[in-house]
């Protein structure tokens, strides 16, 4: 398989919050904003793959800002490293008030999705190429983040996180 370059996967979601999105203080449900973030993370993992996917694992979510009723919902999502059938992908969320000219940083997430054959079996996936700065020191901490979530999801022991052991070794 021919691995591709992070960039292939890129995928931008614009939604704009609607009354039915949002929570009594007219604000965007956090819930909404995960179903969307899951819809164009999955949609990048499949850019990469050209396969189903599912979502394996969603890391912890901090909502730095609340995105407002009438406001716009900006959410890019690029694989940031596959591994054998799984890959890691990053998003940026941002709100925007276009009355305003107003563009503010909501939050950024990491989800990470398997592929999966017709008989639902986990299938192998291309390797990515990290080009730019950010996509080589998303690729590298990738490693990291996979080993953290395999420990909490009792899929790892701690003593072979090998990269996560260095880094409080050092
Ligand atoms: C995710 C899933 C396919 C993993 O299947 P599995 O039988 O545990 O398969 P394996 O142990 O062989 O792992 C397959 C891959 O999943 C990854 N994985 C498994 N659990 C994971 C977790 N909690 N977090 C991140 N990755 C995980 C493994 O690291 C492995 O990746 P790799 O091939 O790149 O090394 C399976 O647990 C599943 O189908 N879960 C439900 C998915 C779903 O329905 N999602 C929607 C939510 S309702």
């Amino acid at each position: 398989m021919e691995p591709r370059k992070a960039m292939d996967s890129l995928t931008i979601m614009t939604e704009l919050v609607l009354p039915n999105d949002t929570n009594v203080f007219g604000n965007l449900m956090g819930g909404r904003l995960m179903y969307w973030m899951d819809i164009a993370s999955a949609l990048a993992a499949q850019k990469h793959c050209n396969a189903p996917v599912v979502t394996a694992s969603v890391d912890n979510i901090s909502f730095e800002n609340p995105i407002k009723l009438g406001n716009v919902v900006h959410i890019e999502a690029k694989v940031t490293r596959a591994f054998t059938s799984s890959m890691e992908v990053h998003m940026k969320v941002w709100g925007e008030d276009l009355k305003k000219k107003h563009k503010y940083k909501s939050n950024e997430a990491y989800y990470t999705f398997v592929a999966l054959t017709d008989e639902n079996k986990p299938t192998p996936v291309p390797g990515l190429i990290p080009e730019s700065e950010e996509e080589q020191r998303l690729f590298e901490g990738a490693l990291r983040r996979r080993q953290i979530r395999l420990i909490l999801g009792g899929k790892m022991k701690p003593d072979d996180a090998k990269e996560l052991k260095a880094l409080f070794e050092n």
